[in-house]
């Protein structure tokens, strides 16, 4: 769904965030808004075990590096702080269930229940 709004937008918000920093924070998503660097540390980051790896390359990945994609950032401590606090059983059952943008099994067919949880440990890293 979020794939249809104009990408845009997004840039204007990064811009926004060098000139003046609060006002944006205030427009971009609130104090865990994160910036390109950030973004830069989440598409470089991978698990470690290859066939995670695998299924987080072709799955959570596209949305989970992505400010714009309103997911948390992989590696972005300030994002998972809070959803962690739900305990990491709501947070698999989020992912097998899908929650807002986040489409269940965050596209991941192949992925059991266990790979979800050892996938959102390594994102929320
Ligand atoms: C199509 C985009 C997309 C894909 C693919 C995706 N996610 Fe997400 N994910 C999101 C969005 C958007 C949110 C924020 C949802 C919200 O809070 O409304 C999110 C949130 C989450 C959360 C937090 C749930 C909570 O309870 O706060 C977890 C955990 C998660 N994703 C895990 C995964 C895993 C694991 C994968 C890969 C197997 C994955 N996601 C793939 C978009 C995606």
């Amino acid at each position: 769904m979020f794939l249809r709004i104009p990408l845009s937008v997004f840039p204007a918000c990064r811009g926004a965030l060098a000139v003046a920093f609060a006002l944006a924070l205030a427009g971009c998503g609130g104090p865990a808004a994160p910036g390109p660097a950030d973004e830069a540390r989440a598409a470089q980051l991978r698990p470690r075990d290859a066939a995670l790896a695998e299924k987080y390359e072709r799955s959570c990945m596209v949305c989970h590096t992505q400010a714009a994609a309103q997911a948390p950032l992989t590696g972005f401590a300030p994002a998972w702080q809070p959803r962690l606090k739900q305990g990491m059983d709501t947070l698999v059952r989020h992912a097998e269930q899908g929650l807002g943008g986040m489409p269940a099994r965050g596209l991941c067919a192949d992925c059991t229940a266990s790979d979800l949880r050892a996938l959102i440990q390594f994102m929320a890293q």
